[in-house]
């Protein structure tokens, strides 16, 4: 890998797009997220009407190497499946010891984060607001709100690499669900680990 040159990317603040000359995002619909969510009959009945945009993002494929930062936007669309917000599938880092900061560019929403121990931390994230993500904290943001794009912008080591397997395998402890105008964090019945 060449060694990176300066650039600059655009991002929407509202939105969270950048421009096509810039970057792809990658798209997760409904189709391709299916079993994280925990009502799968639900899941089941919004796929026979289409397949919803749950999220997607920007990956702008920096060196993956130490000393190097990896940037991009995260857009989280409104919604609901069953009593489960819409929501990123979450993730450890391949080097588990490596922190992350999420800043909130539009919407409302969360970020869930437990270690593998089981220590559990939640954060609301609000426009202007910036969540650190310790190392070691596998971590998930949720959209909080009915209406509005989740966007944020993260930065974190570019050669932390991504573990999405123990989340699939495992699920979260905590889901967070509809309750009235608001929402509740509730232990996950189904979670898988040991
Ligand atoms: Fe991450």
């Amino acid at each position: 890998m060449k060694d990176m040159v300066s650039r600059v990317f655009s991002f929407d603040m509202k939105t969270g797009k950048a421009p096509a000359s810039d970057a792809v995002s990658l798209k997760r619909p409904l189709s391709a997220l299916k079993k994280i969510f925990s009502d799968q009959q639900a899941a089941d009945a919004i796929l026979a009407n289409g397949d919803p945009m749950v999220y997607e993002f920007y990956d702008l494929h920096m060196p993956e190497k130490e000393g190097d930062l990896a940037f991009g936007s995260s857009i989280v669309y409104p919604g609901t499946v069953g009593n489960e917000f819409h929501m990123t599938k979450g993730h450890f880092h391949t080097i588990i010891d490596t922190a992350e900061v999420y800043y909130c560019l539009n919407g409302y929403g969360m970020m869930m984060m437990e270690s593998p121990e089981g220590a559990i931390e939640y954060q609301e994230m609000r426009p202007g607001q910036a969540v650190y993500v310790p190392g070691r904290y596998a971590h998930r943001s949720i959209n909080l709100s009915h209406t509005e794009t989740l966007v944020t912008f993260f930065v974190f080591r570019a050669d932390a690499g991504h573990d999405y397997g123990t989340i699939e395998e495992r699920g979260f402890r905590k889901l967070v669900v509809v309750e009235g105008d608001g929402y509740a964090v509730v232990d996950n019945p189904s979670w898988a680990g040991a």
